[in-house]
């Protein structure tokens, strides 16, 4: 396996920021990072693990190596009348394995269509969209330890799933690469249509006997509706979570703010689009230079080309100031800033 020096990260980052890596290593099986680690060196220098680039954002250079994913494989483990398991490489492609469920009848993941980036990332941070997230199919994953050099397996209670939250991105943060994760789908869906925009979009498609090809082609379509295409316009999705507040804070706020939109987390709990309160704080649109805050979703921040990662790590910090200030409400980026 080679290890390439000083190499432009431009087209492995959603943001296109085109910053260098000391070292890029491209791993295609576990047996490649038992190999590199031993290299003298490899356990005291920065290490960070790359899938498709589309949820980091580099502030600068970055003095280590970099080790690019790409263990693919997609096999069924096991199956019977109800469920198939499959196990799939970390480096496959989230929405090629999407699709190729859907092409066999399996359902589970449909409503995570066209979610940038790879399998080995989606457990991180349980990726979510309209309605579902990675944890309602997750049995298991495997993944190599840094420290001892073995595949451990995790599952769904090792992992401690949360609303973009994994332990890997909480205490096991660094610790671990993910090379496999294991998958259960429903051989007879149910379907989720939960989300406002979904239901209505399938409306306006006329559909009259659901299946999941219809709900991935309606997710679809809203998605392309109003985030920007990272071959377009560099982005890496919603740039901050949605904040959870008391909801005794959320029954303040709307006597001030009568609109203000909230969805609930649970009984004491409720979500607050982050994306509106951007929005009230006039950032929507927003642009200087090469980067800006996307006009059709508040929540994404974007490099038009050229811009450098500390000026959008500035941008943030200045859209949290005016929130915190308006609000009262700390947001807190989804993006991992390295
Ligand atoms: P990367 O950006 O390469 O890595 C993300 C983090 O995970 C980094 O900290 C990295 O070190 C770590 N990591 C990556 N692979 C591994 C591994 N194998 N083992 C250990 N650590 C690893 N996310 C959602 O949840 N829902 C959405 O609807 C959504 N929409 C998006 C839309 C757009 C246009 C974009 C650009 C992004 C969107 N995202 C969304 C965010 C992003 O697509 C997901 O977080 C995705 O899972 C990131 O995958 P990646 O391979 O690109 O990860
Ligand atoms: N809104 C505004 N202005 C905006 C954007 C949003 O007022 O500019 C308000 C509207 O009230 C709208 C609501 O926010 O109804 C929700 O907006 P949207 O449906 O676009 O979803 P979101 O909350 O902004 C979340 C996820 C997305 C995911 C969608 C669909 C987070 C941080 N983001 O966005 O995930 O695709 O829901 O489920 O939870 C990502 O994680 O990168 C990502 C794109």
């Amino acid at each position: 396996m080679e290890i390439q020096h000083h190499v432009s990260l431009k087209h492995y980052n959603t943001f296109g920021l085109d910053i260098t890596a000391s070292e890029l290593a491209t791993i295609e099986h576990e047996n490649d990072i038992s190999i590199l680690s031993e290299v003298p060196d490899f356990s005291t220098q920065s290490l960070l693990v790359l899938g498709g680039g589309s949820n980091v954002l580099f502030s600068g250079d970055y003095a280590g190596l970099v080790l690019k994913n790409n263990i693919l494989g997609k096999e069924v483990l096991k199956q019977n009348e109800e469920f198939v398991w499959v196990r799939l490489g970390a480096g496959e492609n989230w929405h090629q394995v999407v699709l190729w469920s859907i092409e066999n009848g399996w359902g589970g993941i449909e409503n995570l269509s066209l979610i940038p980036g790879t399998v080995g990332a989606a457990p991180m941070q349980n990726i979510g969209a309209y309605g579902v997230e990675l944890s309602s199919v997750f049995e298991y994953l495997e993944a190599f330890e840094l420290k001892t050099g073995k595949i451990a397996q995790f599952n769904t209670t090792d992992c401690d799933f949360g609303y973009r939250y994994s332990v890997f991105k909480g205490p096991l943060k660094q610790q671990f690469i993910i090379t496999r994760v294991i998958l259960k789908l429903s051989k007879h869906p149910t379907f989720n249509t939960s989300y406002g925009a979904v239901a209505q979009t399938l409306e306006e498609m006329g559909v009259e006997q659901l299946t999941i090809k219809d709900i991935s082609s309606a997710v679809i379509k809203i998605r392309q509706s109003k985030l920007p295409d990272p071959a377009v316009i560099g982005n890496a999705g919603s740039f901050f979570k949605n904040p959870i507040v008391a909801n005794e804070t959320l029954n303040n706020l709307k006597t001030e703010y009568t609109n203000i939109p909230s969805y609930a987390f649970d009984n004491s709990y409720s979500k607050i689009p982050a994306g509106w309160l951007i929005e009230q704080c006039q950032w929507k649109g927003y642009r200087k230079g090469s980067i800006g805050v996307h006009a059709k979703q508040a929540l994404v921040l974007v490099n038009y080309g050229g811009a450098k990662g500390r000026e959008l790590v500035d941008l943030s910090k200045q859209i949290q100031a005016s929130v915190q200030s308006r609000f009262g409400i700390e947001l807190i980026p989804e993006v991992n800033i390295v």
